[in-house]
């Protein structure tokens, strides 16, 4: 793992849009992307930058059940205010968090990630260690599902929402393996909230009670954090 200490998450962004830039220079076709408060800084980056995604495909990573992308509080949506908009993609695939049929959802995502092998995955990281929404216990092994959100989960992205009681209760989410098939992943994470979850997706044992760190067997990945998430490393 190479892991970058930066003093902050505007710094963090500068350093995250140079490895999209380096990859889409390389020749990288599909992103996979995220959403959640650690990527903005650098999706700011990439919309100031001469990066050009519209012969590229992106693939995201979860979805809330129940919000359509003109929910605001819903993923499509923040990828469209945050990223698209400005860097529109050919195609751009989001779990349908709407789709009537959610087995068939699913299973239609992972013909989505098996036909558009991801080439940079884009990673926040959950207080708990979560991945995308693979919450502790999510077995390495799974693909896309659906997921029951932990109370952790729901207290940290109530946030975002005018009750907690409003925050979904179940998300769609690429899984562990979808994850690390991407050829390339980039970790973010910034503050002391995420000092713990660091340690141990870094330096402890590769666990499924924390899911990040499962990224300690992947061949390619850079972690980027600032000093707070950094101090207990
Ligand atoms: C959410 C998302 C994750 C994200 C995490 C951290 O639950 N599903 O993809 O990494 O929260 O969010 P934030 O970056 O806002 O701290």
């Amino acid at each position: 793992m190479n892991v970058i200490v930066v003093k902050n998450a505007a710094e963090g962004g500068k350093k995250g849009a140079e490895i999209f830039m380096t990859a889409w220079q390389n020749g990288a076709k599909v992103y996979g992307l995220a959403t959640g408060s650690t990527p903005l800084t650098t999706y700011a980056e990439l919309c100031s930058s001469a990066i050009d995604f519209r012969k590229c495909t992106s693939v995201n990573l979860d979805e809330y059940v129940g919000l359509g992308p003109d929910d605001e509080q819903s993923y499509a949506y923040f990828m469209q205010k945050h990223l698209f908009n400005q860097k529109p993609f050919a195609h751009s695939y989001i779990p349908n968090g709407l789709a009537p049929d959610l087995a068939k959802e699913v299973a239609h995502y992972d013909q989505i990630i098996a036909d558009h092998p991801v080439d940079l995955q884009i990673l926040g990281i959950g207080r708990n260690g979560h991945i995308g929404f693979n919450e502790p216990g999510t077995p390495f092994d799974s693909t896309t599902h659906e997921v029951q959100l932990t109370q952790s989960t729901i207290d940290a992205n109530s946030r975002f929402f005018a009750n907690e009681a409003d925050v979904p209760r179940s998300a769609l989410s690429m899984g562990m393996a979808s994850i690390m098939q991407a050829h390339q992943i980039l970790l973010e994470a910034y503050g002391d909230a995420k000092a713990d979850a660091i340690a141990k997706a870094i330096e402890g044992p590769v666990t499924e009670d924390v899911p990040a760190s499962i990224l300690q067997r992947h061949p390619n990945v850079t972690i980027i954090i600032d000093e707070a998430a950094a101090q207990k490393l």
